[in-house]
């Protein structure tokens, strides 16, 4: 017997209403992103895989475990995009935008990890992101968490999430610090988890975000990266808050929130949400002034982040109000034909129409009940002859004769209403 042709594990169709509500999600966020001055930029969803393993950082987990790498036909080792900035970032410097700073970018795509598939975490998964590259970190960052706030409240979604913020400082901070955070693990090693003792070596901050319960104990008494913060660390997370505040942005410090990358430093924040069980990071960012050098560009400050939109969609209580339909009734072959004719030209002009191709008139009727049509406008011999329609508007189940050169008015009034 053959094997059942499937979609790979973790990859999911988009159908009906999912579909709607993922391009809805982006179609609010491309308007929003607008409204700051970014602009849109498409990367591809592969790159060499050297784009990724040097930026992410060689003890992330994406890096280790999650990218879907592979060898083509050229011998080039390429892999797929595990999230958008590191190919944003390849493509500031191959283009030489260093000229034209600040750049703003907005992006929305397919992204793909290697993760254990379950609600709200999949292996082929949708981002929207916002990159700003250029400005020092203050102001710059507050108006990311500005558009992403927007952006939430436009889809209904702030009050299932708050927000989250620290500051991982510069490199000399958290050098300092993790000399003290290796110190403390070091006198707690037995208690880790096996993970975290692996960490300790590679990325000692990591395990401070640990959700193992013994990992959780040790790091309650662990010590707090902003007593290490240097002087002008502090001063910029300062600002940051007292902005944020300017701006009614409600927010909470979480000490232990250190981001999964390597290429963040200063802010990083993420609105996350008690509603989708383990995968409580709905849109998730920060600072990243190192990684344009790191990959053989001018120093370069920047920051940025991405959502899932599957988590903004779940998140989402009710789906997104689409344009509503006009439904076109034939009612025998030649009104078959004129309403053929008629649709082509009402499509033309921006109306969206429902044309009902068989069934008895009953069954056409609930069809466009169901579709949520505005009206119906039912063609017979009769309507033919008579150079009319039969326009019916379904909310209210008033039914007229209108002329065929008055129809379009009487739908522009219709939907107008
Ligand atoms: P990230 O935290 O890895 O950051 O991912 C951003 C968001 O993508 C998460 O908050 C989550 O909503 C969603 N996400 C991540 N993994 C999955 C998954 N397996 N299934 C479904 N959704 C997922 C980044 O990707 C950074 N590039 C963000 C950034 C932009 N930082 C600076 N600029």
């Amino acid at each position: 017997m053959s094997q059942k042709l499937q979609a790979v594990r973790g990859a999911h169709d988009l159908l009906d209403s999912t579909v709607k509500r993922y391009r809805y999600i982006v179609e609010t966020a491309r308007r929003i992103a607008a409204y700051y001055g970014f602009e849109e930029i498409k990367t591809p969803v592969f790159e060499p895989t050297g784009v990724f393993s040097r930026t992410l950082g060689d003890a992330s987990d994406i890096v280790t475990k999650e990218m879907y790498t592979f060898t083509d036909k050229g011998g080039d080792l390429l892999s797929l995009r595990p999230e958008g900035t590191a190919g944003a970032m390849r493509a500031f410097i191959e283009h030489g935008l260093q000229r034209q700073l600040p750049v703003k970018w907005f992006y929305e795509g397919p992204m793909f990890r290697y993760e254990r598939p379950q609600k709200g975490r999949y292996r082929q998964f949708y981002q929207i992101g916002a990159e700003l590259l250029g400005p020092e970190g203050g102001d710059a960052d507050v108006e990311l968490i500005s558009l992403a706030q927007n952006l939430l409240n436009a889809l209904g979604v702030a009050e299932r999430t708050y927000l989250e913020i620290n500051s991982i400082g510069d490199k000399e901070s958290r050098d300092l610090y993790r000399i003290h955070l290796v110190d403390y693990y070091k006198q707690h090693e037995s208690h880790l988890s096996e993970d975290s003792r692996k960490r300790l070596s590679l990325n000692p901050l990591r395990i401070l975000d640990s959700k193992d319960k013994n990992d959780i104990e040790v790091n309650e008494s662990a010590p707090r990266l902003l007593d290490d913060l240097n002087e002008s660390s502090r001063t910029q997370f300062e600002r940051i808050q007292k902005s944020l505040k300017d701006l009614g942005i409600a927010y909470s410090i979480n000490q232990k929130l250190v981001r999964g990358l390597d290429y963040y430093s200063h802010l990083v924040f993420e609105f996350r949400t008690h509603a989708l069980g383990a995968q409580d990071a709905v849109l998730s960012g920060g600072r990243y002034d190192g990684l344009c050098e790191m990959m053989g560009g001018s120093p370069t400050p920047a920051v940025g982040w991405a959502a899932g939109i599957e988590r903004l969609s779940l998140l989402m209580l009710e789906d997104p109000l689409s344009t509503r339909p006009v439904a076109l009734i034939p009612v025998g072959d030649k009104a078959e034909r004129e309403c053929a004719r008629l649709a082509h030209e009402l499509r033309g002009r921006g109306f969206v129409i429902d044309l009902s191709y068989s069934g008895n008139m009953s069954n056409r009727m609930k069809k466009a009940v169901a579709h949520r049509a505005l009206g119906a406008v039912i063609i017979g011999e009769q309507e033919l002859a008579k150079h009319v329609v039969t326009l019916k508007i379904l909310d209210t189940g008033a039914q007229s004769e209108v002329k065929r050169q008055n129809l379009e008015a009487e739908l522009a009034k219709l939907f107008n209403q």
